[in-house]
């Protein structure tokens, strides 16, 4: 008989249990019990039925009153439309149940011995019938002391107080009712130090790790590398190979930025247009188009929208076109990134001052056309070792040299380099961003010590090819995709580590895709 799978997550309220088990268990097609949800249910009812919190210790009156009035109370946890909804009494209290009222009670609820036992109980149930992972404050000790891994997931008070703080906030930013205490951080704190010693010291089942659980604090850590630790955790178990995936695989903060303003724009329902795709991703420009989101590619387009919105994206524009656009519509939103911005006045200003601006960029790649449009002076784009070799200016005139901001940072130092050596009279300007330069430097660390390496990214972006070229240069088995859907692996059982990156155009439920379709691969 095949056995079941069990993963035991603990920890002190805040340190992000539910949010990992529930990634973590969406990667392994586990089912996730949420087992604070049961408790909240349970503190839900009583404060539903007039029971408050006490404000001493718990005295015997207190404890029978709980139990007696949770005689009635039905809880479970099911699944619908793929969701885990929570039910008391055949409602489901999903939306009630996060509050710091509910969220206080339940943790003096679960200290009663009796409403603990008869939760374990059930919650042993469920884990006995499948794959779990189950979260709570002593699922390892307690509840599932078989289970094949166990975390202690734990961070620092300051820390899950200011996560709890930024939640709220977002709650109230979305419109959701939302106390003052709630807002309070120094309140938040002691709210957390308070509960830490209660699940410490209660009687039956204290929040403690056990001696076989892992120790994981998350305080530097973001929620994809918890998740990710604790599934390459499984990985040993399973004998299968650990999948890293890169910290700045993603979305960079110029892409976000420029996606989200158009999604939010579409919400308006006025027409609206991007000059140019959002995203070199196909999947976002199509989910876009879907949302009302055209795409105009040349200036002729620009005719007959003047009631429309044109958003520039990231990459910028000439600062013809950006004029052109700005007379032509009635709303422009501009989202050319802040670095992309930062160069076009470099190029503005050196070429007014008489320098020649050379721009060391792909030809036909938006961004770096934009940058010529930026030049006073005709500007000359160079791409590659022999276009450095045969640049044929003028001597007595400086050059002022820019990056495209994604360009290969390597690449870009060989070039300049070569336009020095040919006695150029040459001013640097290193204006690869950041984001780009980090993005090359992990991708490249990852893939020297990976056997396979993983590139996601639209087949036009170009700094999804830099990457891909990087990785590939250090690791024979880099393979480049788009989507899950394109992913042809085959493991042979001897690789131990699989790693994965993605350009700055890549959503992030694609890599999560990915990453669950790597994790899922068999030998
Ligand atoms: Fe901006 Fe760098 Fe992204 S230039 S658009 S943050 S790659």
């Amino acid at each position: 008989m095949k056995e079941n799978f069990n993963i035991a997550i603990d920890g002190p309220a805040g340190a992000g249990k539910s949010t990992i088990a529930r990634k973590v268990a969406r990667t392994l097609d586990f089912v996730y019990v949420d087992t604070g949800a049961m408790y909240r249910a349970a503190a839900l009812y009583l404060l539903r039925s007039g029971l408050s919190k006490p404000s001493g210790d718990l005295t015997e009156d207190f404890r029978q009153e709980v139990c007696s009035r949770l005689k009635d109370a039905d809880i479970r946890l099911e699944y619908q439309n793929g969701q885990q909804v929570v039910l008391l009494n055949g409602e489901n209290v999903n939306p009630y149940i996060r509050t710091e009222e509910v969220s206080n009670m339940a943790s003096i609820v679960s200290a009663i011995p009796q409403v603990r036992e008869e939760m374990v109980r059930l919650q042993q149930k469920i884990a006995s019938s499948g794959n779990v992972v189950m979260d709570g404050r002593d699922i390892g000790t307690v509840v599932l002391p078989d289970a094949q891994i166990k975390v202690f997931l734990t961070a620092s008070v300051e820390v899950r107080a200011r996560r709890r703080y930024l939640e709220n906030l977002e709650k109230r930013k979305a419109g959701k009712q939302v106390s003052s205490e709630d807002l309070d951080l120094e309140a938040i704190a002691k709210d957390i130090a308070e509960r830490d010693y209660r699940d410490t010291h209660r009687e039956k089942g204290p929040l403690r790790q056990a001696s076989d659980a892992v120790l994981i604090d998350s305080s530097e850590m973001s929620i994809s590398q918890v998740a990710e630790a604790i599934l390459n955790l499984y990985a040993d178990k399973k004998g299968r190979p650990r999948v890293i995936t890169a910290r700045t695989a993603g979305f960079c903060f110029g892409v976000k930025r420029a996606v989200d303003a158009v999604y939010n724009e579409a919400e308006n329902g006025s027409p609206i247009y991007t000059y140019g795709p959002i995203i070199h991703n196909e999947v976002v420009v199509e989910d876009l188009r879907r949302k009302g989101v055209d795409v105009i590619h040349t200036p002729e387009e620009l005719e007959g929208r003047k009631d429309a919105t044109i958003v520039i994206r990231s990459h910028g524009v000439t600062k013809e076109l950006q004029q052109k656009i700005e007379a032509s519509c009635a709303r422009c939103i501009d989202t050319t990134c802040t670095f992309v911005k930062r160069i076009h006045e470099i190029v503005e200003k050196e070429s007014a001052a008489g320098k020649k601006i050379i721009i060391i960029g792909n030809h036909g790649h938006a961004e770096a056309e934009g940058h010529v449009g930026w030049s006073k002076t005709p500007a000359t784009i160079i791409e590659n070792e022999q276009e450095a070799e045969c640049f044929d200016g003028d001597k007595n005139i400086p050059l002022c040299v820019v990056a495209q901001t994604t360009f290969n940072g390597n690449k870009f130092s060989e070039l300049v380099d070569i336009l020095k050596q040919r006695q150029y009279n040459v001013t640097v300007n290193n204006t690869i961003c950041n984001a780009t330069r980090e993005r090359q430097t992990e991708a490249g660390e990852i893939a020297s010590k990976a056997d396979i390496m993983i590139v996601i990214g639209g087949k036009s972006s170009s700094n999804t090819a830099k990457l891909y070229e990087i990785c590939k240069e250090v690791c024979d088995r880099t393979y480049l995709i788009q989507t899950a859907e394109d992913l042809d692996l085959h493991l042979n059982g001897s690789e131990k580590l699989i790693g994965i990156t993605a350009g700055a155009s890549t959503p992030n439920n694609i890599i999560e895709e990915v990453q669950k379709d790597v994790r899922r691969t068999d030998f």
